[in-house]
This record gives structure tokens, C-alpha cells and sequence, in this order.
């Protein structure tokens, strides 16, 4: 059995309903919320994400996805509710400790930096998500034992992404795909349990966008728990063992994709929401 099908049907028994338990919840959130002056942005009752599962989370412009991650990931410290990871605690905490427990996110707009190297963005990304200080490099020979296995690290992501020929350019001369791969090598570097990917896919061409789906299963395989947000429902079909729907803040279905495609409450969302979203013959088809 592939290991689509394992975590699909890990999934099989679980019912296609707003909030539902799963067998094996790696995030578990109660009453996440956030509101900007009177708009509810996000207001999830419960979510559940199993462990070792693609979870495409999907939902017209404005639905709330990327505030939902911004809130769970601790970049955004506004909102309020209770979540837990592994069994912990993890609501209200900032975003470097977020990724030290193992949730790592990369973001709508890549957040390269144009003039740093790609290496250089990459041993940032090692750094940074640990929340470390620069007085680290004070400390030199424990420092320096860091630094190459950072290095080592970044080196054999850059091939795994086929980024090693630009290891030394900078990163603002990279294509929009290519950024994409970088960003998601630069959230690999601190080994996470759980990738937060928001809309990975966009802006990215057809022939990298194949390589960036076959990276995420990989990942999966390899036991990596993914949740992603994507507008194109042929991507969501073909990758995900799950898929949650948000409007308006709240999820307002869930359950595998075949199920998802066909149900009036998506439908309807999309519907009412024209902006951007992928039009309903799209979701049925
Ligand atoms: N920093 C902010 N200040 C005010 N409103 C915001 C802010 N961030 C998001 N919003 C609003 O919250 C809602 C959800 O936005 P967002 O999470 O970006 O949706 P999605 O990612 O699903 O498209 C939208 O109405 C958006 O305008
Ligand atoms: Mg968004």
C-alpha cells in the first residue's frame, strides 16, 4: 500500500463533518479567534489535523486561512484560543519557539531575501526559526560545529531541490518557482514534525509546480504532517488525504476530497465569493 493510502485510509472511518475527532491529531485547536476591529477573521469551534496526513485547507479569498496559520504558527499574537501540539500546549506561543516544538510555516509571499545568497538564506532560516541571538557566535568552537552542519544541511536540501547550481547567487535572481522551493528548504532546515504551506503552488510554473507536489508527498512519506493552503482544486484532489473548507472564519466542511468537491456547503462558499476563488464547475468536476 502506497503511503497516500495508508494516511488515506487512516482517514476512512472518520466522518465528513465540521470539527470531527481524528484517530491520530498531531494539532489539535479549541476556539481559535481573531478579529480586526468588528471583522471575525477566524472563529474555528475545533480543528483537528492527523498526524502523518496532507490537510488542504481551502476556502474562498478572505476566508481566513492565512490568518488561521499567522495565529496557530505564533506570528500573529492577536487571537485567542487553545491548541495543542503533541499532546502540548502550544496557544500564545512566538513563532520561534512554534518552529523549536516542530510546526514550521512558510508564507503567501515569499519571504526570501533578495540580497542575501541562497545558501545564506538558508543558514538564516536554520538560525531564525531556532530563535537564536547573535551573541551564539561568541561562543566560536561550538559555533563553528553548528555552522557546518548547517551547511552540510542546506547543501544536501539544495540538491534535493535541484538548487544546488544556484547556491551562491542571490536569491532575488531566482524565478518565482525556484523562490518557492527555497522557502520550503529554508522551513526543512529545522527538521519539523508539521509544514504549514500557504498556497505553495502559486505563481509557480507547470513543470516546477509537478516537482513541488512530488517534494510535499515525499515529505509526507518520509512522516512529515502537512497542511497546506491551495486555491487549485486539481492540485487539492491529487495531493491531499484531507481536505478542510473555511468561509468566513469558520470551517464549514471537512472529509476527503472526493466528498469535499461535491458538497453544498463548499459550493456555496465559493459561490457566494467570486473573488479570486476557483469557480464552482471546478469543485464538482
Ligand atoms: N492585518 C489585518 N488587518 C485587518 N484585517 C485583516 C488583516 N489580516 C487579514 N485581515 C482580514 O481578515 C480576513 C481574512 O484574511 P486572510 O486570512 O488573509 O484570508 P485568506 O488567506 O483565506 O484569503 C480578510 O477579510 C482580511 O481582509
Ligand atoms: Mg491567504
Amino acid at each position: 500500500m502506497s503511503d497516500r493510502n495508508n494516511a488515506t485510509a487512516a482517514l476512512a472511518d472518520v466522518a465528513a463533518e465540521p470539527g470531527v475527532a481524528k484517530p491520530d491529531p498531531l494539532l489539535v485547536a479549541d476556539n481559535v479567534q481573531r478579529s480586526f476591529g468588528g471583522l471575525h477573521a477566524v472563529d474555528v469551534d475545533h480543528l483537528e489535523i492527523q498526524r502523518g496526513a496532507i490537510t488542504a485547507l481551502i476556502g474562498p479569498n478572505g476566508a481566513g486561512k492565512t490568518t488561521l496559520f499567522n495565529v496557530l504558527t505564533g506570528f500573529d499574537r492577536g487571537g485567542s484560543g487553545d491548541w495543542r501540539f503533541e499532546g502540548k500546549k502550544m496557544s500564545r506561543l512566538p513563532a520561534h519557539r512554534v518552529a523549536h516544538r516542530g510546526m514550521v510555516r512558510t508564507f503567501q509571499l515569499t519571504k526570501a531575501l533578495s540580497r542575501l545568497t541562497v545558501l545564506e538564506n538558508l543558514q538564516l532560516g536554520a538560525t531564525e526559526q531556532r530563535g537564536e541571538a547573535m551573541f551564539a557566535s561568541v561562543v566560536r568552537p561550538l559555533w563553528r560545529r553548528q555552522e557546518r552542519a548547517i551547511i552540510e544541511r542546506a547543501d544536501a536540501l539544495l540538491a534535493r531541490f535541484r538548487l544546488d547550481h544556484l547556491r551562491d547567487e542571490f536569491a532575488g535572481t531566482l524565478s518565482g518557482g525556484q523562490r518557492k522551493l527555497l522557502e520550503l528548504a529554508r522551513a526543512l532546515m529545522v527538521q519539523p514534525r508539521m509544514l504549514m504551506l500557504d498556497e505553495p503552488m502559486a505563481g509557480v510554473n507547470p513543470a516546477l509546480t509537478q516537482s513541488l507536489l512530488e517534494h510535499i508527498t515525499d515529505l509526507r512519506d518520509e512522516g512529515t504532517t502537512i497542511c497546506f493552503v491551495e486555491h487549485d482544486m486539481d492540485m487539492v484532489m491529487g495531493t491531499s488525504d484531507w481536505v478542510v473548507c473555511l468561509a468566513e472564519g469558520q470551517v464549514i466542511a471537512e472529509g476527503p476530497p472526493q466528498a469535499i468537491g461535491s458538497n453544498p456547503a463548499v459550493i456555496d462558499a465559493y459561490l457566494g465569493k467570486q473573488h479570486g476563488a476557483p469557480p464552482a464547475e471546478e469543485l464538482t468536476s
